[in-house]
């Protein structure tokens, strides 16, 4: 029997290199590589400022901060996210205000942001989810009639356009994950992407201690041992070690785009004639990072339920997900902000369908060969 994880870094020798020079050259913080990587980044995505840091949730709650989030503000999130984009929210004695899905793009519905908005609401954060983007023109328009920021999620989606611009130059700012499993890889990481040079500045400098800019050289020829702290920061800064496996990632962001697009077709092919199965809808506006491939099961047409299905595919050494339990449904947001499963019905319904197919670079075709034969396996001998 094959093993194919969930999911698995696609790391190489030149990887490995660009990292141990960077063990060996006696500079492993933050420094010289995380710099370049910060202008690689900006160069690709295209925007003005990148800002590297140990985490997507760092990048998030930055930007948070840099905007001026203050106690007893409101936020509107999709429920249909990870645990960071709400977390973030919090830290400030904020509210998450919760945003269903649509059922077919899991993407936060649109529609319902506006009537969610008062006098206290100050961001929308839209999640790329899975790699797709939001209608960026409806959630801006949105948010300049009722003067709001937007900071995108966009954990998932590194990289991926929308009408032809890049994820990275449309919101306020925008926050990227290099975490371990995410499209390309520091192991941990993030980037907060923006045009605003005020941002970017508050940014570095809380990112860091709150001490003045470059602090991190003053422990070189080029530096001083004076410093300033001007503000209660962080400790968010990114390592040049981890910096160096982004520099070399990045140069392959494409080709292992490319790869999980080909994944992603076979699925789609393969499961068209699976009325039990509906692949990924996808809007015509952008294209799609592919970081999730996440599909739904017409549960009506089957005798075993989602959570089955994924012991099924473990039984046959695959590794599936689950993207995501909505955070209306844990009990942080049941307990403090007083949620109910009913108060986001289509996140609540869809929950019980989804799964995540394994869909990375490194996986083989024949790997991807093994996925689909085993899910149509299970489908025919679970038919209702
Ligand atoms: C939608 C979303 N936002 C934010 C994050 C946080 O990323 P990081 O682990 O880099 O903090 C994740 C991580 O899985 C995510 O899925």
């Amino acid at each position: 029997m094959k093993t194919i994880p969930f999911s698995l870094p696609s790391i190489s020798e030149s990887d490995v290199r660009m990292v141990t020079d960077v063990l060996k050259s006696g500079w492993i913080t933050t420094g010289p590589k995380t710099k370049e990587f910060e202008e690689r980044f900006a160069q690709y995505i295209g925007c003005k400022h990148s800002i590297a840091v140990n985490s997507c949730t760092a990048a998030l709650h930055l930007a948070l901060e840099a905007i001026g989030i203050r106690e007893g503000d409101e936020i509107i999130i999709p429920t249909m996210t990870f645990a960071s984009t709400g977390e973030v929210v919090t830290y400030f004695r904020a509210k998450p205000v919760l945003a269903d899905c649509e059922e077919d793009t899991l993407l936060m519905d649109v529609s319902q942001i506006e009537e969610k908005i008062n006098e206290k609401t100050k961001a929308i954060i839209p999640v790329h989810y899975g790699g797709q983007p939001c209608d960026m023109d409806e959630i801006l328009r949105i948010a300049q009639r009722h003067n709001l920021k937007v900071i995108e999620d966009a954990a998932h989606s590194l990289p991926t356009k929308y009408k032809g611009k890049m994820i990275g130059t449309i919101g306020d700012i925008t926050c990227f994950s290099f975490y371990a499993i995410k499209t390309i890889t520091t192991g941990e990481g993030g980037m907060a992407c923006c045009e605003n040079d005020e941002f970017a500045e508050r940014m570095k400098i809380m990112s860091l201690h709150g001490i003045s800019k470059d602090a991190w050289k003053r422990y070189t020829s080029e530096g001083s041992w004076y410093y300033e702290v001007i503000d209660a920061g962080f400790k968010y800064n990114m390592t040049d070690i981890a910096a160096a496996l982004g520099v070399s990632q990045l140069e392959k962001s494409d080709e292992f785009l490319q790869k999980r697009e080909e994944i992603a077709n076979k699925y789609r092919q393969a499961f068209e004639d699976v009325p039990e199965i509906k692949s990924p809808v996808i809007r015509d506006y952008g294209t799609h990072a592919w970081h999730l491939y996440v599909i739904q099961l017409d549960l009506e047409m089957l005798k075993i339920n989602r959570t089955q299905f994924i012991e099924n595919m473990k039984e046959n050494g695959i590794g599936c997900s689950v993207h995501f339990i909505p955070l209306h449904l844990h009990p942080f947001y049941r307990e403090i902000f007083r949620y109910r499963p009913e108060d986001l019905p289509t996140a609540t319904k869809v929950y019980n369908r989804i799964i995540s197919l394994p869909i990375y670079a490194k996986m083989s075709y024949d790997d991807v060969d093994y996925v689909i034969k085993n899910v149509i396996k299970i489908i025919k001998e679970n038919k209702r």
